[in-house]
């Protein structure tokens, strides 16, 4: 682990005995996690398995059915400042321009002015659109149509960052790239991140640590700490340890799907 993450690393975000039910179906139950101050989680699981709910949970958009999720050690009933959310889908207005998109939180926060021309500006950039600002969503590529997305949440300058397969609808070239600059520019400025993925490769590649969800309903299995040489980039893709732990949280993964079909047939 580096220097700075463990340097006063403290509990952000308490997860304690969650349970959440839609009508007669229990998603998730018994759900126990904590998260630290700079610190990328990532959480992997099977589609279905409840990580959109359980990450909806965490921003306060929909109630947990048993427990508490606490920030700051105050208990979660509704959104709070200091949260952003980046959807799977991109979440974008498709009446807004890549400006105005990126500034939607901010104006809907009561930012001044002078702070969204501010902040606007230099989000644009840092996720590499420039130049794109009065694009509409239709005129650019999944890519960027993400790079938007991405630029919204952290205009709101987050301490906690959710991410709900932020990468799942682009193509891989794509997706691989978007992964090593978003961890470049965690690396700028770290807060607590939660990254949902189906990807157990991603899920490595991204995580500190990496929460593997499992079962019906399900529940945390297994909280592996990754402990791979800093800064990730395309050489840790054929580190041993990634295999290794990739070929694990796989096994893990694989014995569900199979119990799954069989119980299916
Ligand atoms: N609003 C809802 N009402 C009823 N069931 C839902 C609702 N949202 C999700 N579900 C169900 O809850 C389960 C978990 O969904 P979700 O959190 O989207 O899983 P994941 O993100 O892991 O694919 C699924 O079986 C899904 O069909
Ligand atoms: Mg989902």
């Amino acid at each position: 682990m580096s220097e700075i993450a463990s340097e006063g690393n403290e509990t952000r975000i308490e997860i304690s005995g969650v349970g959440k039910r839609y009508g007669n179906l229990q998603v998730f139950k018994d759900v126990n996690l904590t998260f630290n101050e700079r610190e990328i989680v990532t959480i992997v699981g099977p589609s279905g398995c409840g990580k959109t709910t359980l990450l909806r949970c965490i921003d306060g958009l929909l109630p947990v059915s048993e427990g508490t999720i606490a920030i700051d050690g105050q208990t979660i009933t509704e959104p709070r400042e200091g949260v952003s959310m980046v959807f799977q889908h991109f979440g974008l207005f498709p009446w807004k321009t890549v400006r105005h998109n990126v500034g939607y939180g901010l104006k809907l926060a009561g930012a001044p002015k002078t702070e969204i021309d501010e902040k606007v500006p230099y989000y644009t950039k840092l996720v590499g659109l420039e130049g794109f600002e009065d694009s509409y969503p239709y005129q650019l590529s999944g890519g960027m149509q993400q790079r938007c997305g991405l630029a919204r949440a952290l205009a709101m300058e987050p301490s906690v960052l959710l991410m709900d397969e932020p990468f799942a609808a682009v193509d891989a070239q794509t997706r691989e790239i978007l992964q090593f600059e978003l961890l470049n520019i965690w690396s700028m400025r770290p807060m607590t991140m939660i990254f949902v993925t189906h990807s157990i490769e991603e899920a490595v590649l991204m995580g500190d640590r990496v929460v593997v969800l499992r079962g019906r309903p399900s529940s945390v299995f297994e909280i592996i700490d990754v402990n791979l040489p800093a800064p990730r980039d395309r050489s840790t893709l054929s580190h041993p340890r990634f295999s290794e732990l990739r070929e694990h949280v796989w096994g893990t993964l694989m014995d569900e799907a199979r119990a799954a079909e069989f119980e299916l047939n």
